[in-house]
């Protein structure tokens, strides 16, 4: 038996088998390359689903996090510590909002926003408790995230969810404007749907769920756990139109740490009104080490926004090339570093294509090619990638 076979079966023996997972162990990274076992590297643009932000081993990270490990990892929230509040500032200033909640993951975040919701509905009326989400979204795992999650093959075995909510096609503003009534207590939309194959909301549809908010005093939640802080090339990817669409919450998770657990959900006043001292928490939220190296990433993100926009162009441009190549490719979309490939046909095999040469993707709605690659990566690593998607698109259809 190989390590690699050893760590596997040793796994298959004692986890939940929850994961399908590809038959890979990790043993190091560098940069936006992953190594394994064998020392074998992998160009990563997947980054951990989104998380490993500034790729793996950045030196400034590494700095912080080992200062920071040797004076104080948590302290809980019985106490202060010196971290929370300079980075809830830094997220209420480039998000425009005024308050910051903070957790460990994106589904914690939405929980959250869902009892902001629920807090906001009540003090007005008993009857305002709906909650209207969109049809493709993906908000989470844990019930009430799943209950606004328009998928049902994450909810049907689990059903009977948390009631109250109403799914609309975000094709069809007619039902969305049907579906908003005196008794909606918040609209959930995901700026940019990821899990669902990066299908970004238009700023028509945008203002729309901001008016409807504001007729019917429901709250708009924009979920921006995959598609935020940084990643389509501005903080936000509401502030991607102008003039900006303002939520009342904003809830974010996946980069904030650069793969500490860390989630936040930032609202206005009105949104924060909702909860009273006690009715929410989190044991782990906030810890110092993470809410430390958020503020270095943070610090970090400034200087990068300017390159993100240039390889963003580079990487969308060779994608376009090679979308004109290969008459498989239906549409390529995203903005930033949050980027899909719709493929003509299923297009899973292409994940382990990809693996055998040194490239890491996923596939997501069966046939799109989801690419969330490191802030860091340059043009350098933008060509190997677009040669072996090139390689990979031309193999097709398997045999
Ligand atoms: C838009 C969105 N919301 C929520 C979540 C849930 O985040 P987590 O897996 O950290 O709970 C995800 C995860 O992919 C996501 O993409």
């Amino acid at each position: 038996m190989t390590p690699a076979q050893a760590v596997m079966e040793l796994e298959r023996g004692y986890l939940l088998q929850n994961y399908a997972r590809y038959p890979m162990v990790i043993k190091r990274g560098k940069g936006c390359w992953l190594y394994d076992l064998n020392n074998r590297r992998y160009l990563d643009l997947i980054s951990g689903i989104g998380v490993n932000s500034l790729g793996h081993a950045h030196p400034r990270i590494m700095r912080v996090m080992k200062e920071q490990i040797s004076l104080l990892i948590h302290s809980s929230n019985l106490y202060y510590h010196e971290y929370q509040g300079p980075l809830a500032k830094k997220l209420c200033e480039t998000s425009g909002l005024q308050r910051v909640f903070f957790c460990n993951s994106g589904t914690e975040a939405v929980e959250c926003a869902l009892k902001m919701a629920h807090g906001h509905g009540r003090k007005r009326s008993p009857e305002k408790y709906e909650i209207v989400a969109l049809e493709n979204s993906f908000h989470g795992r844990t019930v009430g995230a799943l209950s606004i999650t328009g998928q049902p093959k994450y909810r049907s075995e689990f059903e009977p969810l948390m009631p109250g909510v109403k799914f609309v096609n975000p094709g069809d503003p007619a039902a969305f404007e049907a579906a908003v009534s005196e008794r909606t207590a918040a609209i959930f939309v995901e700026t940019i749907q990821g899990e669902g194959g990066i299908y970004p909301m238009s700023a028509e549809w945008l203002r729309k769920a901001r008016e409807l908010a504001d007729r019917y005093d429901a709250l708009l939640v924009f979920d921006e756990i995959q598609c935020g802080i940084g990643r389509p090339g501005t903080h936000f990817a509401y502030q991607l139109h102008q003039p900006a669409i303002l939520p009342d919450v904003v809830t974010m998770a996946k980069p904030i740490a650069c793969g500490l657990p860390l989630g936040a959900v930032v609202s206005n006043e009105r949104a924060a009104a909702s909860i009273a001292p006690g009715m929410h928490g989190s044991t782990f939220g906030g810890g110092a080490l993470a809410c430390r190296v958020a503020l270095e990433f943070y610090d970090i993100l400034d200087e990068l926004l300017p390159q993100m926009k240039r390889v963003s162009e580079y990487f969308f441009a060779g994608l376009r090339s090679l979308q004109s190549k290969h008459s498989i490719i239906r549409e390529v979309r995203g903005f930033g570093l949050m980027i899909g490939v719709e493929i003509e046909f299923p297009c899973r095999h292409f994940v382990a294509q990809g693996m055998n040469d040194g490239l890491l993707f996923n596939v997501t709605h069966d046939n799109v090619v989801r690419m969330l690659p490191p802030y860091i990566i340059t043009e350098k690593e933008v060509d190997r990638a677009l040669k072996g998607l090139d390689k990979i698109f031309k193999n097709g259809k398997p045999a």
